[in-house]
């Protein structure tokens, strides 16, 4: 059995503030919510402060990115070591709009996700078709190369500290969810695409979340598909009420 995973990407919203007003509201929400990993990712000046508030509970700490060199004289970038020092378990790696707008490639993913397991972190490895994508037919060929280049040189044994994000890129913020059947499909070719690199029991143990405009009132059709393990959120997840909606799958 998989645990589920629910995991809120804050992106660039909420100073420190208001990130700790979130969190104090979220805490006592999920308190009782048992069998799902929750995990929460602000922005990096206030991780501390959240990890500080976090301490103790149910909810883990992700960051949205990192660098792939532990230090050095690289300006402006964070390692995987100093996220786990600020109190991450998690980061994200390869979403959609760091692909878009930060020049991020499948080979720099693949050094991300690589160095962020070296120091121990667990990866929400961002996958996704574009809109044009989707309409040009390349959807599945896009996901084979995504975590085909992705995974490059992983193992068997540093794959456990991978769970997959699908997330159609013409489904992030855009109010537009995929249909259940369409994320299910997807999600079916991922795990496929997993047995074929590694096998069946490295697929059947693989974590697939889906994100883009997911909500309180869609999150219970999503998981009953059977290759759907959870949800990386964006708007909702700003909210505490929506978000421990979601945390709790909709039941
Ligand atoms: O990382 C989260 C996704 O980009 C989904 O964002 O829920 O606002 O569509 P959204």
């Amino acid at each position: 059995m998989r645990t589920p995973v629910i995991a809120g990407n804050w992106k660039l919203y909420k100073t420190a503030g208001q990130a700790l007003e979130l969190v104090g509201g979220l805490l006592p929400l999920v308190a009782q919510t048992k069998g799902v990993e929750i995990v929460v990712a602000p922005v990096f000046t206030v991780l501390g402060k959240v990890a500080e508030a976090l301490a103790g509970s149910n909810i883990h700490l992700s960051a949205q990115d990192c660098f792939w060199e532990e230090e050095g004289a690289f300006t402006g970038e964070i390692s995987s070591t100093m996220l786990i020092d600020a109190g991450c378990s998690h980061v994200i790696i390869g979403h959609s709009e760091r692909r878009q707008f930060f020049g991020e490639t499948d080979a720099t993913v693949n050094k991300k996700i690589k160095a962020a397991i070296k120091a121990g972190l667990t990866v929400l490895f961002c996958i996704g078709e574009t809109l044009q994508e989707r309409e040009g037919d390349q959807t599945f060929d896009v996901l084979r190369r995504q975590v085909t280049q992705g995974l490059r040189d992983l193992s068997q044994e540093q794959l456990k500290k991978v769970i997959i994000a699908y997330e159609p890129v013409w489904a992030i913020g855009t109010g537009k969810t995929a249909t259940d059947s369409q994320a299910q499909e997807a999600h079916q070719f991922i795990r496929g695409v997993i047995a074929g690199l590694y096998d069946k029991d490295a697929a059947e143990e693989m974590r697939i979340l889906y994100g883009g405009s997911v909500k309180p009132e869609n999150i219970g059709g999503l998981m009953a598909q059977a290759d759907i393990d959870g949800a990386l959120v964006g708007g909702a997840s700003l909210k505490a009420d929506s978000f421990a909606a979601i945390a709790k799958l909709g039941k």
